[in-house]
């Protein structure tokens, strides 16, 4: 077998966004377009020769196409082992556990997460370093320099490697491992959380609804929910795989995950609900005709951290993105740990659990996790929850409200704005950044602004510098507006508000987000001068 150099130019756009390089799939399939950047991949992190790599994605459209040309140029490159999801399967945290777990030289996960996939769909590419975790911004930003730069790439002539068979084959004088893509992943789980307090409460007739979104979960959640721990057959949905999704947006959240969340508003509800996203690391919780959101999902679980077994020690400390609510931060002072808040996006909180400063971190987004591997992890939350639900004999509702009880409310929502004009959005930024000075001190209704910012970051671990994170509009009586442009979206501009309102008076709690945070929407509005901005009279997504 034969190792081709082959000549190539740059393309301008491949820079890594907040998780990877993301594009439509009618992009990845240019000539080159996906081997300049894995070769750039290659030639950023120099890779000791024969080191060895993991290697899968969530499944969607040219999943396997590009799983085979990664293959060979890992083969051309000197890697020694590449470990690969069968049929070219593994979910991001279970990448992120197969790349700790084998003490791998980091891996290439192929997804674009929660977008919509099919020929005209999404597709995406990041890699992984040695701690399992998202590739730091030092790297990708070596990598995209490199990706200005590429001259020539180098891919070895070979026929396809069957992905299809779990065992050992060769490519060269690399070796290829196909791996079962569930089984360490669900050992893990199974060292983490009592698998048999749960088993139990699923005997006793509490029922379960999961929603796979005929995304990458799909496997995994058959194997761990109704294999191993006996809740029964069909309380896996949308179980099957496909490429496209089913034609459906694989992001569990009250808008794209409807079909549950009508299950579990509709009559004869199931007891507890949940969802996962494209490649499994986000995670919707429910309770009957009851929505988790986010940030108390992530404060909730660190409340009861002690009640699952792999957390009993307690928590190190707690991380969240700076849009998250604070309910977190609430019961890391009651815990008496640290609190962290970091930018958007979860490589900025694999620092922290490798100094062991936090033990849980969660962003607003459906992304909770904790130091098992170094990714968000969406099945982990589903059964952190199911853990506390078997050891608290109570609705997840009443363990929500219980909750805002002992620690009041932070009432939260996220308006997103999609497929705005770049341009557009650009200009709201600008105008909002223009407004600082003349914003501070200023008076909206019950509201007065105590001051204005962009969000920077200094990493404690490491010191580096994140800015220009968001434009936070913070109140004197802790209230949030938050300003960002997202950095995942493929095609124009997505503009995200996220809104928090702290509601200490119990009498309060039974109010919809939406109406408890009225008067902060219209002062988003009225302070970004959206509306004659965007031309937009509401949001695409609320949540
Ligand atoms: C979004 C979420 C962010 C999450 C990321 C990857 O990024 O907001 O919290 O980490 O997806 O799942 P954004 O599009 O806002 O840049
Ligand atoms: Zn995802």
């Amino acid at each position: 077998m034969m190792i081709r150099t082959v000549s190539t130019q740059p393309f301008n756009d491949q820079k890594p966004g907040t998780s990877g390089l993301r594009k439509r799939v009618p992009v990845f399939q240019q000539p080159h377009y996906l081997e300049n950047f894995v070769q750039s991949i290659f030639d950023s992190i120099a890779a000791p020769r024969g080191a060895a790599l993991v290697l899968g994605g969530d499944g969607r459209y040219y999943n396997r196409e590009a799983i085979q040309i990664i293959l060979k140029m890992a083969a051309a490159n000197g890697f020694g082992k590449v470990l690969v999801g069968q049929g070219g399967i593994l979910s991001t945290p279970a990448a992120s556990c197969v790349i700790r777990k084998h003490q791998t030289f980091g891996g290439i996960i192929l997804s674009a997460s929660h977008n919509p996939g099919g020929p005209e769909g999404d597709f995406g590419i990041k890699y992984n370093v040695t701690n399992g975790g998202p590739a730091p911004e030092k790297v990708t930003e070596a990598i995209y320099a490199r990706s200005k730069q590429i001259a020539e790439y180098f891919i070895l002539d070979a026929p396809d490697v069957a992905l299809d068979k779990i065992g050992v084959s060769k490519l060269g004088d690399m070796q290829v491992e196909i791996i079962d893509p569930v089984a360490d992943y669900a050992g893990l789980m199974a060292s983490l959380f009592d698998f048999g307090a749960i088993r139990n409460l699923l005997a006793s007739g509490f029922r379960i609804k999961f929603d796979a979104m005929h995304a990458v979960t799909g496997p995994y959640a058959r194997e761990i929910l109704e294999q191993q721990l006996g809740a029964p057959a069909g309380s896996v949905m949308n179980a099957e795989p496909l490429p496209d999704f089913g034609k459906g947006h694989p992001d569990p959240n009250l808008t794209y995950a409807h079909e549950l969340v009508e299950i579990l508003y509709g009559d004869n509800a199931p007891d507890f609900g949940a969802a996962s996203d494209g490649d499994g690391d986000r995670n919707m919780i429910l309770g009957k005709k009851f929505f988790v959101t986010p940030s108390d999902s992530l404060a909730i679980l660190a409340a009861n951290a002690t009640l699952a077994p792999g957390y009993k020690a307690g928590l190190a400390g707690i991380a969240r993105s700076m849009p998250t609510s604070a309910a977190a931060d609430r019961v890391a002072q009651a815990l008496d740990i640290p609190c962290f808040e970091t930018p958007t996006g979860w490589k900025f909180f694999g620092n922290l659990m490798d100094a062991d400063k936090v033990t849980l971190c969660g962003e607003e987004s459906f992304g909770t996790g904790s130091n098992h591997v170094r990714e968000k992890d969406g099945l982990w939350a589903v059964l952190f929850w199911l853990n506390i639900l078997a050891a608290r004999k109570q609705p997840a509702e009443n363990i929500v409200r219980e909750h805002w009880v002992k620690f009041g409310r932070n009432v939260y929502s996220r308006h997103d704005y999609e497929g705005l004009p770049t341009d557009a959005a650009n200009s709201l930024m600008q105008h909002l950044h223009d407004s600082f000075s003349g914003l501070r001190g200023q008076q909206f209704g019950q509201y007065e602004i105590q001051f204005c910012d962009d969000f920077s970051y200094t990493d404690p671990v490491d010191g580096s510098v994140s800015t220009g994170q968001g434009v936070r509009i913070i109140f004197t009586d802790g209230s949030r507006i938050v300003f960002r442009l997202s950095g995942t979206g493929t095609e124009g501009a997505t503009l995200r508000i996220y809104l928090e309102a702290y509601e200490p008076d119990i009498a309060k709690h039974h109010l919809d987000a939406q109406t408890a945070l009225a008067e902060l929407i219209r002062i988003a509005e009225e302070i970004s001068q959206l509306r004659k901005r965007t031309g937009r009279e509401k949001p695409t997504v609320i949540t």
